[in-house]
């Protein structure tokens, strides 16, 4: 199993560039199931999940070439396909209960696998299922796998408890070949929400209100496939390199990112007395010039609130900030596995089951740690950067599902950092 080995210490300096965001490369990747053609997709990151997402296709039927250094994907899906998706495919990726919807709308019947929950939390698609129902589509669930059925979704209006990132875009993609009009109240607004839209829009679905909790879709008769889209940037791996300047007391220059996608972070970073000057594609980073970071008080929250992905990333910051900070994690029920791994490294965090204490600052030494999930990895990256000595990290399977290039991308900015077979 490969593991990266960092030494700690380096100032960074130069600049980054933002590859695509993988959680709108997904719903976008699936989304081409809803209509025969080929579809183009661009400014495509290569990461494990986007390659496992285009494989599912590929096993469904379509075929797929990807140019990674082009960083685009041509994906052809064909007149007829096999709407099942087997428990081979889906478990080793969640998001791939995404391809419920587009089958669901455009075969009139799905069988996909349920996704096994994950490290984070049981992730259940209770949300998924009812709204399917409500648009008349006949669900069981036996043996594992959902059954959908439906001769013609029809439009409905849904209500959504709690907002749901793939809730929202399963049911938006089933709703654009609906029969009439679907509204989503209490919608999830998150940026990857309203590229997943806009490329519905360029099929030919009729779509307001994208970014705001209440999204209303007219199902059209045909979709065509669009000639080309751009994937957004990844406000996450913005983030995460966001810290990883302030971390290091570094100057860098985060690009080709949309800090308007990143308010309520830089809103906290701001708080903590961490320096950064916005453009609208850019973020410069003065970490030189931060005298002692502040403690701050953060709550995770669907967007436009503190993203839970970053909520790792901003946890190692503060235990370089001068006082006590609160974190507190209100989307998954376990996303502090990171901490241990932290505390390891020489933070000083107390944890109840949703709310970490970090006590700052503290002098962080490298140590062996163990990735966890996706975005705790990338924390003990950024805490490896600024530990004294040498850090392993192991498991960086994770590491590869969201990021792309990472060693490369540090390197370049001066970081020593390297991938060990
Ligand atoms: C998406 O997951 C992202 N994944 C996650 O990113 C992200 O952390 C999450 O949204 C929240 O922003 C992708 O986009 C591929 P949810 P998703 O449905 O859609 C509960 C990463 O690191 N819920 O918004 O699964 C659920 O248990 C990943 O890139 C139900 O109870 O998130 C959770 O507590 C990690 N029933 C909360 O809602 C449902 O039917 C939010 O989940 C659906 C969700």
């Amino acid at each position: 199993m490969d593991k990266i080995r960092i030494t700690g210490g380096n100032k960074l300096k130069g600049s980054v560039r933002i590859s695509g965001a993988k959680n709108s490369a997904l719903p976008i990747i699936f989304s081409t199931l809803l209509v025969e053609g080929r579809h183009r997709i661009e400014n495509l990151p290569d990461l494990a999940d986007v390659n496992y997402a285009l494989k599912i296709l590929e096993e469904l039927g379509a075929k797929c070439t990807f140019n990674k250094e082009e960083s685009y994907a041509d994906i052809m899906i064909p007149k007829n396909l096999e709407p099942i998706a087997t428990y081979d495919l889906v478990r080793k990726m969640r998001a791939s209960i995404l391809v419920l919807g587009p089958l669901l709308a455009r075969f009139g019947f799905a069988k996909v696998s349920l996704p096994g929950g994950c490290a984070i939390g049981t992730r259940p698609i209770d949300l998924h299922l009812k709204a399917l129902e409500e648009m008349k589509a006949k669900i069981s669930v036996s043996e594992g796998y959902v059954t959908a059925e439906s001769a013609k979704l029809q439009g409905a209006k849904i209500f959504f408890p709690m907002p749901t990132v793939g809730g929202t875009e399963n049911i938006m993609m089933a709703a654009a070949l609906a029969e009439g009009e679907t509204t989503l109240e209490n919608a999830a607004r998150e940026p990857e929400i309203v590229d997943l839209g806009n490329y519905l829009i360029k099929m030919g679905a009729e779509i307001s209100g994208l970014g705001t909790s209440t999204i209303v879709i007219r199902g059209a008769q045909k979709l065509t496939a669009p000639k080309s889209h751009a994937i957004i940037p990844d406000r996450i791996e913005a983030g995460t390199f966001v810290v990883a300047g302030l971390m290091t007391r570094s100057d860098i220059l985060v690009k080709g990112a949309r800090p308007d996608h990143l308010k309520a972070f830089l809103d906290v970073i701001k708080k903590a007395g961490g320096v950064c000057e916005i453009d609208e594609d850019s973020i410069k980073v003065s970490g030189s010039e931060h005298k002692d970071l502040k403690p701050v008080q953060v709550k995770t929250a669907p967007h436009p609130g503190f993203p839970t992905d970053l909520q790792a990333q901003v946890m190692t910051l503060m235990t370089q900030a001068k006082g006590v900070s609160l974190i507190e994690e209100d989307i998954f029920e376990n996303r502090f596995m990171h901490v241990q791994e932290l505390v390891r490294l020489g933070a000083n965090i107390k944890t109840n089951s949703k709310v970490a204490q970090v006590y700052g600052p503290s002098e962080l030494t490298g140590a062996p740690v163990m990735a966890t999930d996706l975005r705790a990895s990338a924390s003990l990256v950024v805490a490896g950067l600024a530990a004294k000595g040498i850090t392993e990290i192991n498991r960086i399977y994770h590491l590869d599902r969201g990021y792309e290039k990472i060693e490369s991308k540090i390197s370049g900015l001066n970081g020593n950092i390297e991938r060990l077979k």
